[in-house]
């Protein structure tokens, strides 16, 4: 699945982005993992009144892919982000955590997997590989799993 159209995957975040728990922020982030049979799963922060414990969507998303067993499947994840209630349109990258968990998907695939970063509006998107935000990194390969 090296074919497919990275603003279906910015659409994709954008859909699930409405349904964005963010009461505290007020920042509504949507993810869209692209697999390699073409389908997608996607997910939206979920904050808590613990602020700390507060789960990004990129994380709720890729806890979908790991709980249906396909975190060696990912190819590809879009993320959008944006104030709510304004048209924000500068793409919104991963946060450091985010980045790391990315990286479980990235060494058990085997693929540098591609991250595309929309904001909220807008045809904006600037377009990573995981290796580009989180070069040198630590993950499963360290541990002997890979
Ligand atoms: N957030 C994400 O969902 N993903 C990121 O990569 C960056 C930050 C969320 C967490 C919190 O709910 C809100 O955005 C503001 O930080």
């Amino acid at each position: 699945m090296t074919d497919y159209d990275p603003l279906a995957l910015i659409a994709a975040a954008r859909d699930a982005s409405k349904h964005a728990y963010a009461p505290y922020s007020n920042f509504a982030v949507g993810a869209a993992v692209l697999l390699s049979d073409g389908s997608m799963i996607t997910g939206a922060n979920f904050e808590n009144a613990s602020y700390g414990l507060t789960l990004c969507a990129e994380t709720v998303a890729l806890g979908t892919v790991s709980s249906q067993g396909r975190l060696r499947d990912v190819v590809a994840i879009g993320v959008i982000g944006g104030r709510i209630g304004h048209a924000d349109a500068a793409p919104v990258s991963p946060c450091g955590r985010c980045r790391q968990v990315i990286n479980e998907a990235a060494q058990l695939s085997g693929r540098d997997v591609t991250v595309h970063c929309g904001g909220a509006t807008g045809d904006m998107v600037a377009t990573y590989r995981l290796s580009e935000l989180l070069p040198a990194a630590f993950g499963p390969r360290d541990l002997g799993l890979i």
